[in-house]
């Protein structure tokens, strides 16, 4: 049985003050033994602080992106190590926001993977289809090509300390939720694929579906028996919506 994760994806939002509310209103409301493994990832300034409020609570700190390098002459970039050192368990790689805007292909993707577990961190790996990729039918070609360069660099054993986050961009920060069968059946080819090369870590890896994930549509979404929780975004921004989601695991 795969216990299921709920991760926040506060991207570049809020301030000082809203990270420590919002950090602060989830402690206090997740309780001791939450449905879920639980998860936030604060813009970088953030994490420090919000590491330290969420210290004595179930609750993990993730980041949102990392340099490919460990270290050096890299103006603007944070390495894995430091996200380690600011107690960091979690990373995202390969969001579609940092693949369509920053120009992350499949194999700097890969490479940030790798880097992230060098330094001990849990990747969460985005994959996902644009709406035109679905409407020209050609959404397992373009999940399966970004999940297979990364398990081309790493490894499919990686996948064993790592999260998968499938989040259609077509549904993120639109409104527009995929379906849950529409989730399942990709979360299943996902999850085929990977039963294809080693069946114990399909079996185990947790796919997260993410992609306007509300508390109205979560427990459905969650109940699909090949998702394993969710990548939230505009709705993991106040700690009462979010509670109520981490919940809909229960
Ligand atoms: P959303 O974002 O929940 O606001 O759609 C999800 C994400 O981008 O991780």
């Amino acid at each position: 049985m795969r216990q299921k994760l709920v991760a926040g994806n506060w991207k570049m939002q809020g301030s000082r003050e809203m990270a420590e509310t919002l950090a602060g209103g989830i402690t206090a409301g997740i309780g001791e033994a939450p449905p879920c493994a639980v998860a936030v990832c604060p813009p970088y300034p953030y994490l420090d602080e919000v590491g330290k409020l969420l210290a004595a609570s179930p609750v993990e700190l993730g980041a949102q992106n990392l340099a490919v390098e460990d270290e050096g002459a890299y103006t603007g970039e944070v390495a894995g190590g430091m996200l380690a050192d600011f107690g960091c368990h979690f990373v995202i790689v390969g969001h579609s926001e940092r693949r369509a805007l920053y120009g992350e292909d499949d194999a700097m993707v890969a490479a940030k993977f790798l880097a992230a577990q060098r330094h001990g961190l849990v990747p969460i790996l985005c994959l996902g289809e644009t709406l035109e990729e679905r409407e020209s039918g050609v959404t397992e070609n373009v999940v399966g090509r970004q999940l297979e360069a990364v398990i081309a660099a790493a490894g499919v054993s990686a996948l064993g300390r790592a999260v998968i986050a499938y989040e259609p961009v077509w549904a993120i920060g639109t409104g527009r939720t995929a379906s849950p069968d529409q989730a399942q059946e990709v979360h299943a080819f996902t999850r085929s694929l990977i039963a294809n090369k080693d069946a114990k870590i399909a079996d185990s890896v947790q796919v997260l579906y993410g992609g306007s994930v509300k508390p109205a549509n979560a427990a459905e979404i969650f109940s699909m028996p090949d998702v394993d929780g969710g990548l939230i975004g505009g709705a993991s921004l106040e700690a009462e919506s979010f509670l109520a989601i981490c919940a809909a695991c229960g």
